[in-house]
């Protein structure tokens, strides 16, 4: 599995150094929530922090689009240090635009659902993708509760896609549920209020499996 803290939940005036103890506890990628207050009911913050941050780690940046209109965008996010850019299929009429924008500056490309929007949306981009990010809690914010239901998505994900497949998971993981999370499926698990709130380093590696 790769464990992907989610700086969401980060003390941003420390952030560097936040980054740095994720990277000390063996975490490889990083997670970057992007809101737009349109898409999502938030704001969270952009290319200004991430070019910023690109300066102190070569982690792995999977950045997170919850917003309007990726395509406006992406080309600017890989710019300022984007590994990964992951859109959501609700938030775009040009699905297979925005994958091929990033998959042409060889990046990893990333579809994700909202925990209401049915698997099948995303099934006709499935062979494009390099990734499916499940939502497993409304985007918007950290620190809110595991949708259950959205297990069967993963599993399904799973079945289809094969063993090698990168699936994603997003919002309510911690120490409790991982087990499950990776059982239905799961290979990627972002978590952000269980890594950061208290000391980084141990809830990572509690956390990892
Ligand atoms: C929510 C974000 C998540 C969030 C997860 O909209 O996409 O990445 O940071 O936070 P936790 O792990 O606290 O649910
Ligand atoms: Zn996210």
């Amino acid at each position: 599995m790769i464990l992907v803290p989610s700086i969401l939940s980060a003390d941003f005036g420390i952030l560097a150094e936040q980054i740095k103890k994720c990277e000390n506890a063996g975490a490889e990628w990083l997670h970057i929530d992007v809101m737009d207050g349109h898409f999502v009911p938030n704001i969270s913050f952009a290319m200004p922090v991430i070019k910023s941050i690109r300066k102190y780690t070569d982690m792995f940046f999977d950045v997170h689009l919850m917003i309007t209109e990726p395509e406006r965008y992406i080309n600017d996010f890989i710019d300022c240090g984007a590994d990964g850019v992951t859109f959501h299929i609700e938030a775009t009429d040009f699905p297979d635009r925005c994958i091929e924008m990033i998959r042409s500056r060889g990046k990893l490309a990333g579809i994700s659902i909202k925990p209401d929007t049915p698997v099948e949306r995303i099934i006709p981009y499935l062979e494009k993708v390099d990734m499916v990010l499940v939502m497993s809690v409304e985007p918007g914010y950290g620190g809110q509760e595991y949708i259950t239901a959205v297990n069967e998505k993963i599993k399904y994900l799973r079945e289809i896609k094969g063993e090698y497949f990168k699936i994603e998971v997003d919002g309510g993981v911690r120490e409790n549920n991982i087990d499950s999370v990776l059982a239905a499926g799961a290979n990627v698990i972002v978590a952000g209020s269980a890594v950061f709130n208290g000391d980084i380093e141990s809830n990572i590696k509690r956390l990892m499996r």
